[in-house]
C-alpha cells in the first residue's frame, strides 16, 4: 500500500520506518526538503539530523507535503500539533479527499514551560479542528497515547500485550487502519472509544503520560484496558 506521512520528527520517522518493514511503499513530506536535509543539528530530545536519519532510510521518499499526501493511499498526520492545520493545509484538501488520515498530534502548547498545557481541550480537539477543516478526509485519531517507538512496534514493551485506543467518525476508515495496525504491526488490543469527540479524552490523556514518564522514568510503557471477563 502507499502510504504518506506528513511530519519528519520522531513519530513520522518511526511510523515511516515501520511501514517500510511491513512491505508499503512510504513518502515522508515537509515544507521544504532542501532546508530540511541541510540541517545539521539534532532535535531537542537528541535524534539525529533528519539527512543523517534518511541516509540509512533511502527507500522512504522525502517530498513537499502536498507530494507526500499525494502519494498516500493512506495518510498519517505526524506534525507538531500547533502546525497540523498549516501543514495538512500545504498538503492539499484534494489530496486527502476520501483518504484515511491517522491523526497522531497532541495540542500541546509549552509557552508557559514543563509540563506543557493543551491549547483545546475539554468541549473540542485537535481531531476534530483537522476534521472540520477537512471534511473530506476520513480522521482517525489512534497513536498519540504512546511514544514514537511503539507506534509501529509494540512488540517493545510486554511483549505488545497493550492497548491502541483510537477513535474517529468513519466506521470504515477506523476499521481498514485497525486491520493495519493488527496485520503489518502486530497489534493484538485495539480499542475503539467511538465517534471523534473520543479525541477530547485520547488528546487529555498526554497531561497523564507526561506524569507518568517522570514517574517511570522513560517513554517506553504503555496502558492496557483490563475487565473482569
Ligand atoms: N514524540 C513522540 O513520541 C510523540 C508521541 C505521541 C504523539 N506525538 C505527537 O506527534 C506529532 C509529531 O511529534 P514529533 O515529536 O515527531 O515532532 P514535532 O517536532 O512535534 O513535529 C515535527 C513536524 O512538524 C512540522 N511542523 C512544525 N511546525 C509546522 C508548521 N507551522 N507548519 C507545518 N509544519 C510544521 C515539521 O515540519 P518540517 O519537516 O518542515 O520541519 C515537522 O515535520 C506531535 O503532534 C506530537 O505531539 C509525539
Amino acid at each position: 500500500m502507499r502510504i504518506g506521512i506528513l511530519g519528519t520528527g520522531i513519530v513520522g520517522r518511526s511510523i515511516a520506518q515501520g511501514f517500510v518493514l511491513a512491505g508499503h511503499e512510504v513518502a515522508i513530506g515537509t515544507r521544504d526538503v532542501d532546508g530540511l536535509m541541510a540541517r545539521t543539528e539534532e532535535d531537542q530530545m537528541g535524534n539525529p539530523p533528519f539527512a543523517v536519519w534518511h541516509a540509512e532510510h533511502d527507500d522512504i521518499a522525502v517530498t513537499r507535503y502536498a507530494g507526500a499526501a499525494a502519494h498516500g493511499e493512506l495518510l498519517v498526520n505526524a506534525t507538531n500539533g500547533a502546525g497540523s492545520i498549516e501543514a495538512l493545509t500545504a498538503a492539499g484538501e484534494e489530496n486527502l479527499a476520501g483518504k484515511i488520515l491517522v491523526d497522531t498530534t497532541n495540542p500541546l502548547d509549552f509557552s508557559k514551560g514543563f509540563p506543557p498545557t493543551l491549547f483545546v481541550a475539554n468541549t473540542d480537539s485537535l481531531a476534530e479542528q483537522i476534521q472540520a477543516a477537512f471534511p473530506s478526509a476520513h480522521v482517525v485519531k489512534a497513536w498519540n497515547t504512546m511514544t514514537a517507538a511503539l507506534m509501529t512496534n509494540p512488540a517493545a514493551v510486554a511483549d505488545g500485550d497493550h492497548t491502541l485506543l483510537l477513535c474517529g467518525d468513519d466506521a470504515d476508515a477506523k476499521a481498514a487502519f485497525t486491520a493495519i495496525a493488527r496485520e503489518s504491526f502486530g497489534w493484538k488490543d485495539v480499542v475503539d472509544l467511538g465517534d471523534l469527540t473520543g479525541a477530547r479524552a485520547l488528546e487529555a490523556y498526554v497531561t497523564l503520560w507526561v506524569r507518568a514518564m517522570g514517574a517511570l522514568g522513560t517513554p517506553l510503557f504503555n496502558i492496557r484496558l483490563v475487565t473482569a471477563s
